[in-house]
């Protein structure tokens, strides 16, 4: 298998936007993504790579293991670290929930932005958790589209909003695991979970956020399921404009932007 049916899909603009979101996002949900030196640390659902650099600029002294089940995002993940001429990463078609690696065999796990496109976001825990060592971490980021807000409130902007996690739910994902991260991966049966909200706050105070989150990266990716949002049934067309419109409103000098990830580390 090569692709999945993925809500965001895998092209040219969803690279960019991925881009957009690991560089605007990267001080707030990676400061204390660091690791032993000597580690060996596998990465699943690594996409384009994007995170995969900050990891590997972080633990230069750790082996990664990048997985992806889409060969396509792989490949541009491969570019993307040889051009940084980064050393310390493999990569590897694979599938979470049929690894090909000897149980036990990593001495930690890190997922981002993964789970909010599987069914069976528990399953792949457990299959991940197999092959990761006894005492080993397991993190997992992930965005829950719940917290968002935005100032002016708009009706329609948050009618769009709701377009974006229905059309992932109805892709069997769910755009609102952030907030079920601790239940996780307690049932999952990590110990010492803690899970902590990484905020992030946008004014035009911070216009490189204003275009890098407010409008590359969340914009973007609720603009980007408008034929299926309109398709399904989901809104009409006038109101998605004006819901998108009034998205755009949100980042002028007057608007504000907030929505929250978290970020959940269990150990085996
Ligand atoms: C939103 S992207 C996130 C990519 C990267 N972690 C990031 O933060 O930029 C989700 C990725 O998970 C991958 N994926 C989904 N299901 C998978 C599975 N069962 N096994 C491996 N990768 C999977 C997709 O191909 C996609 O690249």
């Amino acid at each position: 298998m090569n692709k999945i049916a993925y809500v965001h899909g895998y092209s040219e603009r969803e690279t960019i936007r991925l881009a957009d979101q690991a560089g605007s996002l990267r001080e707030l949900l990676h400061h204390d993504t660091v690791y032993p030196p000597g580690s060996k640390i596998l990465e699943g659902g690594c996409g384009t790579g994007v995170q995969t650099i900050t990891l590997a600029r972080q633990n230069p002294g750790c082996e990664i293991i990048s997985i992806d089940i889409s060969q396509d995002s792989l490949r541009q993940a491969r570019s993307l670290i040889e051009k940084e001429t980064i050393a310390n990463v493999a990569f590897r078609q694979a599938d979470i929930f049929a690894l090909p690696f000897t149980e036990e065999s990593f001495d930690h796990v890190f997922v981002c932005f993964v789970l909010e496109h599987l069914p069976s976001p528990a399953e792949a825990l457990y299959c991940l958790k197999k092959v990761l060592k006894a005492a080993g971490s397991m993190t997992v980021i992930e965005g829950d589209h719940g917290s968002w807000y935005c100032y002016p409130e708009s009706r329609e902007a948050r009618l769009c909003v709701e377009c974006l996690i229905k059309v992932q739910a109805n892709l069997g994902g769910n755009a609102l695991v952030g907030r079920q991260l601790y239940p996780l991966l307690r049932e999952t049966d990590f110990r010492n979970v803690s899970v902590s909200p990484r905020m992030v706050y946008v004014d035009t105070s911070k216009p490189g956020l204003v275009e890098s989150f407010s409008k590359n990266t969340f914009i973007a990716m609720v603009e980007g399921v408008k034929e299926q949002a309109l398709g399904f049934g989901m809104i009409d067309e006038k109101t998605w404009q004006k819901g998108i419109r009034d998205l755009y409103r949100a980042t002028e000098e007057d608007g504000t932007f907030s929505y929250t990830f978290y970020k959940g580390v269990g150990i085996k």
